[in-house]
């Protein structure tokens, strides 16, 4: 049976205030207590109701996604995430994988990862920080709620989601996920975009599949069942879920909206464009705004990518106007690869003239942040990808950086207070957003390998820069065009495969300080300490097996 598309509307997720006003009207530091609660979730008028695992304030207000938190730049969040979910999961996640589960604990581990947040690392949500219910059983690297984000960052788009080892494409593709902004209102009203609930919305995005009966369907086979009995390299779904509800409709006025639009799919990308002659002016990309804005007919938005845009309805004339997604999954190397356009939601365009739309698009919008410069960079690694298959087949096992499992010892240890040039080898066949805990980067340049092939064999063997010639292959590559809107500082990138990707790193704050725009060279905490950070691929599936690596900040 085939669901009807475009007859739920969209919903607004809950918002949540992530800081106090006195009664003086100062502002102050924000308490919340967030928990995960075992309940259910209507995805579409004709499907029954969906067994989910859900955030909320209380059980009775947890949604898929989560609450939107509205954090204020420079006032600090504490949040108390507490887990309530049962005994078990009822999704399979696979005991061959290193994860959480296997500590043998009753119980589903939990742990929230704020993406894109610059905080201390005992709040970073660290994989092995997991707790289950009433903190049963922790990991080793847990530590005590709440949680603090300080919120001393750049004005733009985060979320928060699930981090367990091992355990995170479950996790999420049962529900756990919400989106959280830091606004800055003394900064972002003067460029006056669309703005209030109504004209500034979040859209989260995802795919899954359902059975008749309501049910989220994952395979419960693995590709590879002798090695890893449940462990798939991709989920994809056939469904497009928006704010929680399938293929919706949203009323809309002829005029300016904003949408900050977040890709919380396990592995699939979103190609997306507008019917009707509808343009996309990128104003932000990830956590940051751009410098100035960007236009565009169609963009590529990997797993936990985040496009902060304006549609500005008031270019049509037509009635109705369809998001549509022609991106193939999984998603390839060739950019020219395009699969059937798949409808996403459809907004109603209203004519009803009431009051005018004073909002605009400013020619230039933070233009003050640093650019990136490849001549500050004080070290220059190497980051290599590896997919490994058993003999015989494509099949993927596992998946590695730098040849390297997870639990291998630290071996990214940059400076605070410098930049790194990484360059990120793909020898693989697929596309891997990249995501690096509390840095920013900006992507330099990104070439394809030569004879990739040959290299690609012999690092798999020997894993040897040298004797595999990596200087040969690196250099002289065709070139590719990095999109304008993906060249400002961001927190994930689409590793192209069979290509170098060079990204400056900085590990530092980008303009920290609320009086000054000038860039501070230390975080404002201790970022030596606690369980550290990681960098990973933001395909859940991957994530999950091994394409993670701890990295540990020094002074
Ligand atoms: Cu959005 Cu380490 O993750
Ligand atoms: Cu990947």
């Amino acid at each position: 049976r085939r669901l009807e598309k475009f007859v739920d509307e969209l919903p607004d997720m809950p918002r949540l205030r992530g800081y106090g006003v006195t009664e003086g009207g100062a502002l102050v530091a924000g308490n919340l207590t967030i928990g995960m609660y075992d309940t259910t979730w209507k995805f579409h008028r004709d499907l029954p109701a969906t067994r989910v695992f859900a955030y909320g304030a209380s059980r009775e207000a947890a949604t898929v996604p989560g609450p939107t938190i509205e954090a204020m730049r420079g006032v600090p969040t504490h949040v108390t995430w507490a887990n309530h979910l049962p005994a078990s999961h009822f999704l399979p996640w696979d005991p061959t994988l290193a994860t959480a589960a296997a500590a043998g604990a009753r119980g589903v581990p939990t742990v929230v990862h704020l993406h894109g947040g610059v905080q201390h690392s005992s709040s970073d949500g660290h994989s092995l920080a997991w707790f289950t219910a009433g903190l049963a059983a922790t990991g080793p690297r847990f530590s005590r709620p709440p949680y603090a984000y300080p919120n001393r960052q750049p004005p733009g788009n985060l979320w928060y989601h699930d981090h367990a080892m091992g355990l995170t494409r479950v996790n999420i593709l049962a529900g756990l996920m919400g989106a959280y902004r830091v606004v800055s209102p003394g900064e972002e009203a003067p460029l006056n975009l669309p703005s209030g609930e109504a004209f500034d919305r979040n859209l989260v995005l995802f795919d899954r599949d359902f059975r008749a009966d309501g049910a989220l369907f994952m395979n419960r086979t693995g590709n590879n069942p002798d090695v890893h009995p449940q462990w798939q390299p991709e989920y994809f779904g056939s469904v497009v879920v928006v704010n929680g509800k399938a293929w919706p409709y949203l009323r809309v006025r002829r005029r300016r909206y904003r949408f900050r639009i977040l890709n919380a799919s396990n592995a699939r990308f979103f190609r997306l464009s507008l019917s009707g002659g509808l343009r996309f002016v990128h104003v932000g990309s990830d956590s940051v705004y751009l410098a100035r804005p960007v236009a565009t007919e169609k963009f590529l938005v990997a797993p936990s990518e985040i496009a902060d845009v304006v549609v500005d309805f008031a270019e049509s004339s037509a009635g109705a106007a369809v998001l549509s997604n022609d991106a193939p999954a999984p998603y390839p190397g060739d950019p020219g690869d395009k699969a059937e356009p798949v409808a996403v939601m459809k907004f109603l365009i209203e004519d009803a003239t009431t009051e005018p739309d004073t909002s605009a698009v400013p020619a230039s919008l933070m233009p003050h942040y640093p650019r990136p410069d490849a001549r500050e960079a004080a070290a220059t690694r190497r980051i290599t990808m590896y997919e490994y298959t058993k003999n015989g087949t494509d099949e993927p096992t596992h998946l590695y950086l730098n040849a390297r499992s997870y639990m291998d010892p630290v071996t990214e240890t940059p400076r605070e207070g410098t930049s790194e040039v990484w360059e990120v080898i793909n020898l693989t066949d697929d596309n891997h957003p990249l995501h690096v805990h509390l840095a920013l980067f900006a992507v330099l340049e990104q070439r394809s390998l030569r004879r990739v092939d040959e290299f690609r064999d012999c690092m798999v063997r020997r894993n040897d820069a040298g004797a595999c010639g990596m200087g040969r292959h690196l250099a002289g590559g065709r070139r590719h065009v990095v999109p304008p809107q993906e060249r400002g500082w961001k927190n994930v990138f689409k590793v192209r495969p069979s290509a170098v990707t060079r990204i400056l790193v900085r590990f530092k704050p980008l303009a920290s300080d609320d009086a000054s725009p000038e860039e501070d060279s230390r975080f404002p905490f201790d970022v030596t300490t606690g369980p550290g950070y990681v960098y990973h691929c933001h395909i859940l599936d991957h994530e999950d097996n091994e394409m993670m690596r701890p990295m540990k900040i020094v002074r």
